[in-house]
């Protein structure tokens, strides 16, 4: 783990150096730490869709920002352009599951089943490395442990209900605090649309847009398997 230490860093002053518009928040933004310092873990569920997910991929790419990615196992082989991508790119990318089970719903044997089957999809296309797991509705039974780190949210505009991008947004806005996860899903376009405007806006305010494990490491969290994280700070 210790290894994920300097990308972290990398990152960081990479992005200090090259990033436009890093070393100057507006001085109306009200923002009151110097740029660098905020940090907040957008998370999208429920992907890859192509129609939607692509559009995410390139606006993300164009505002320097990183994402985390919760894939359905049954979408990966359909859309492993995409998935290629977004490992390329420097986002996250995690496991929700083969077919988006509750996994506190069903038997411990076929829990373990679901998620080790989305964990192999990912090292045929990706490669060897730890897939950290949302499970499907945030819940796992009481004491599972499927190896990995799991991650919950602490902000949830709940996107798949209003379907409506400036509501959305603004219920993000709201809620957000350096160190936020947030929960959205990338098979809506109104999502999509959202989350740039997030992005935009918090960008403005000096936010750092990075993924989960960066967010964990940045508040000086060393992740543990096993362990759900609702926010940076563990
Ligand atoms: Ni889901």
């Amino acid at each position: 783990m210790v290894k994920k230490i300097v990308p972290v860093f990398i990152l960081a002053i990479l992005a200090a150096l090259c990033l436009p518009g890093r070393e100057a928040v507006p001085a109306d933004s009200g923002a009151e730490i110097p740029a660098g310092e905020k940090y907040v873990a957008l998370t999208f569920d429920d992907g890859p869709r192509r129609a939607t997910t692509e559009r995410l991929l390139d606006g993300l790419k164009e505002r320097g920002a990183k994402a985390t990615f919760f894939l359905i196992g049954q979408q990966v082989e359909d859309n492993a352009s995409l998935v290629a991508r977004m490992a390329e790119e420097g986002h996250q990318i995690g496991n929700h599951t083969w077919s988006h089970q509750r996994l506190d719903g069903i038997l411990p044997d076929a829990a373990a089943q679901e998620v080790a089957r989305t964990e192999a999809a990912l090292e045929a296309l990706l490669g060897g490395g730890e897939y950290w797991l949302r499970p499907p509705y945030g819940q796992v039974a009481e004491g599972a442990d499927f190896g990995v780190p799991m991650v919950k949210w602490c902000v949830d505009p709940r996107d798949w209900e209003s379907r409506d991008a400036e509501k959305v947004a603004r219920a993000v806005l709201e809620c957000v605090e350096p160190g936020s996860i947030v929960l959205l899903h990338d098979i809506y376009p109104t999502s999509v649309d959202a989350a740039l405007r997030v992005v935009d806006r918090l960008q403005e305010e000096g936010y750092w847009f990075v993924t989960v494990e960066e967010l964990l490491w940045l508040n000086g969290v060393t992740p543990e398997a096993g362990r759900m994280y609702r926010t940076g700070r563990g």
